[in-house]
């Protein structure tokens, strides 16, 4: 029997969020049906309001989430009901080019739910990132819940779904950030101060925070930061270059997804040098560089989808280290908001009054 839940849904482009009842389907094969308990706002859903990922409205927001499975497909044997999962949105297939390679994290064909939520009406919606988790229950792929130890509270748990690992995975993954190494991280929201924490994390020995935003740099220091710079009134490039003997930084973490800021990347960064994109970026945003810049300073340029994460390996091991009181995930929740609440988060997230709004069900 399909279930009547309540759900935070994106109409069309620019609309505010509504509340609507979503019908959940039992699930199928291979499928799951999640109680969400708690689901950040995170900026992506923001830019699924704007209509800057892509037209398929209605969306149904929501991807940060924790839960408790409720019940699974016939076929499922890796979760089973009652255990405390995360949501991700990297269920790796097994059997694409990069998964075959041994390099599952970049999996190209991923697993989502097969059948559709719907308003009441039999409108089809889509959910974010393949999972819509602004909904009392959701339905997704199995293999899209991963199993992490239940001590940790859901509010917390459910931001590794996406933007703290986003950011931890840009510079313990991606960026290969190492003992010793200087980091410096552009936008400090919540990708980027996951950044500095999982840059603490690795042993990084210097980690230069930049914001136009004094309130950011005072977090990001708690979160790790040795250094701050507010880019609006201080040249962030020179700033950087002063801060590491004149020479940049070893890794620059761009998380805010503009071309101005991914240029201050370019420029702060040491000599063979690695920049990590992980803020994303609109259709209409363009890049020009001389080449021979790009040539001549060497190294590496690449760009983070979900920090190269691997749930299965990842999501267990960071709950254990905030469990230890290594990794302090808590940090990152500036508020708990109901379920009616979103429309006012976004717009909080715009002012730059929160790190994130957890929604707890
Ligand atoms: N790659 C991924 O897999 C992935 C996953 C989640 C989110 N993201 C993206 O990461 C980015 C950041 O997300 P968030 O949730 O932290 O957003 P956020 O809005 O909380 O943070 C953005 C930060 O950037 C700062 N900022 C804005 N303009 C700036 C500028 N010109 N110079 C310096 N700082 C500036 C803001 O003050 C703010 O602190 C977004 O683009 C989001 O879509 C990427
Ligand atoms: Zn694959
Ligand atoms: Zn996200």
């Amino acid at each position: 029997m399909a279930q009547e839940v309540r759900g935070v849904i994106a109409p069309g482009k620019d609309e505010p969020v509504r509340i609507e009842t979503i019908v959940v389907p039992d699930p199928g094969p291979g499928e799951a049906v999640v109680r969400v308990q708690a689901c950040g706002v995170c900026h992506t859903d923001l830019h699924y309001k704007q209509g800057g990922i892509n037209d398929d409205f209605p969306f149904l927001l929501g991807h940060e989430a924790a839960g408790v499975v409720e019940s699974v497909g016939d076929d499922v044997t890796d979760v089973a009901p009652g255990d405390f999962v995360i949501l991700n949105w990297r269920a790796v297939c097994g059997t694409c080019r990069a998964c075959l390679r041994g390099r599952p994290w970049y999996c190209f064909d991923t697993h989502n739910a097969e059948q559709k939520m719907t308003l009441t009406d039999g409108t089809e919606l889509s959910p974010a990132l393949g999972i819509g988790a602004f909904a009392e229950k959701t339905l997704v792929a199995a293999g899209q819940c991963t199993k992490v130890d239940p001590a940790v509270a859901p509010e917390v748990a459910g931001l590794l779904g996406c933007g703290v690992m986003a950011g931890i995975g840009a510079a313990i993954n991606t960026g290969d950030v190492g003992r010793g190494d200087s980091v410096a991280v552009i936008g400090c929201g919540g990708v980027g101060d996951a950044a500095i924490a999982g840059s603490r994390l690795a042993g990084a020995a210097r980690i230069i925070a930049v914001d136009i935003d004094d309130r950011k740099l005072e977090t990001a220091r708690s979160m790790g930061a040795t250094h701050t710079v507010n880019s609006r009134t201080t040249d962030p490039v020179e700033a950087i270059r002063d801060l590491t003997g004149g020479n940049g930084a070893d890794v620059v973490i761009e998380a805010v997804g503009r071309p101005e800021t991914y240029k201050q990347a370019f420029y702060a960064r040491d000599l063979a040098g690695t920049v990590v994109l992980v803020g994303v970026p609109t259709p209409d945003m363009k890049i020009e560089l001389p080449l021979l810049d790009v040539f001549g300073r060497g190294g590496s340029l690449k760009s983070s989808w979900y920090g190269d994460c691997l749930p299965s390996r990842d999501f267990p091991m960071l709950i254990d280290l905030h469990l230890q009181g290594r990794l302090d995930l808590g940090a990152f929740v500036t508020e708990t908001i109901a379920l009616d609440e979103v429309e006012k988060a976004f717009e909080r997230m715009h002012r730059g009054d929160v790190l994130r709004s957890v929604v707890v069900l």
